[in-house]
């Protein structure tokens, strides 16, 4: 089986790059070779490939600066995906796709589930929903993975940030008041390629078993708010000990795009469907800040 992964130097991209070469002939590009936010680059690229999988975990993922390049970031999520899927289906191909909790807009009192309504707050939220209704209307198998609060050792993260940060100031102010499930990319992956592997053994994608396509929710277990977090990552820390961290509400951290006060997906749907569970987010945070 060919496997074509989309993404290859992202933070889920890059742990399935090391990953998923087991489950097949693995071809991973990066947007030299396959530029979703050029609709003429995605067909040729695919046609010439011929996968019989293909995993997008690339993404417009400025939460914020997609407030400014709304077009752009449609044009990645939204137009960009829906292009893969068409080409998907010419020759075949399963389509696996990553989402996010910021289709929701974070008013439910209980961890969302699956099928609740989304109602995105921002432009980000917007266009990775225009890419799960386009892979879902594209009539090819497909598997859409929303997480949250992606962090890894490498790119642009949360617990990148704090650690900078907890070593060059004396305290920082931390959001409080949102609460999700921070999960490392290569929980991610690691879920991932237990999911691909068990729908491989059952034939997917040619399989006709209406289970083994839709959306699914894939985030660590568990919940803490920013706050939290970041206590967490500076108790891991050997430096940045001695940084105060006051909690503060959202409504005195603007941001250009707003953001669900409640992140949290409910994991239930993949325990029941593929029979695994996700890590704790504790010890998911403890196996990457020791990791290479
Ligand atoms: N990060 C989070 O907190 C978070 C939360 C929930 C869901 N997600 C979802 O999880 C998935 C993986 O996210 P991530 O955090 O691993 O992303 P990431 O680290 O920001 O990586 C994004 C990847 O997409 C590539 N890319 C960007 N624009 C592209 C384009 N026009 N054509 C082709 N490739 C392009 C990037 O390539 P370059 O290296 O060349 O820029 C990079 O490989 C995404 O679907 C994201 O929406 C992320």
């Amino acid at each position: 089986m060919k496997i074509l992964l989309i993404g290859k130097t992202g933070q889920v991209g890059g742990e399935l790059k090391n990953l998923a070469g087991d489950l097949g002939t693995l071809i991973a590009v990066d947007r030299k070779q396959l530029d979703l936010s050029k609709p003429d680059s995605i067909e040729p690229a695919i046609l010439s490939i011929q996968p019989g999988i293909i995993i997008n975990a690339a993404a417009y993922t400025g939460v914020d600066k997609a407030e400014e390049e709304p077009d752009l970031a449609m044009a990645v999520n939204g137009t960009g995906p829906g292009l893969l899927a068409k080409a998907a289906k010419k020759v075949g191909a399963g389509l696996i796709h990553y989402s996010t909790d910021y289709v929701f807009d974070g008013c439910s009192d209980t961890p969302y589930k699956e099928d609740d309504r989304t109602n995105p707050l921002s432009v980000y939220g917007k266009s990775k929903l225009a890419g799960e209704k386009a892979l879902a209307e594209a009539g090819i198998p497909f598997l859409i993975l929303r997480t949250s609060w992606v962090y890894s050792l490498r790119g642009k993260n949360f617990l990148l940030s704090i650690q900078r940060l907890a070593k060059e100031k004396d305290s920082l102010r931390i959001v409080d008041d949102q609460i999700g499930a921070p999960t490392w990319a290569r929980s991610i992956a690691m879920g991932t390629h237990k999911i691909l592997g068990q729908c491989l053994n059952q034939n997917w994608p040619e399989t006709k078993d209406a289970s083994l396509s839709g959306i699914f929710h894939l985030t660590c277990q568990g919940k803490t708010s920013w706050h939290g977090f970041a206590k967490e990552i500076i108790n891991l820390s050997g430096t940045g000990q001695n940084t105060v961290l006051h909690p503060i509400p959202t409504s005195e951290y603007p941001t250009p795009a707003t953001r669900p006060l409640n992140s949290l997906l409910s994991n239930e749907k993949i325990k029941k469907v593929f029979s695994f569970e996700m890590p704790q987010w504790e010890d998911a945070l403890k196996d990457c800040m020791s990791s290479k």
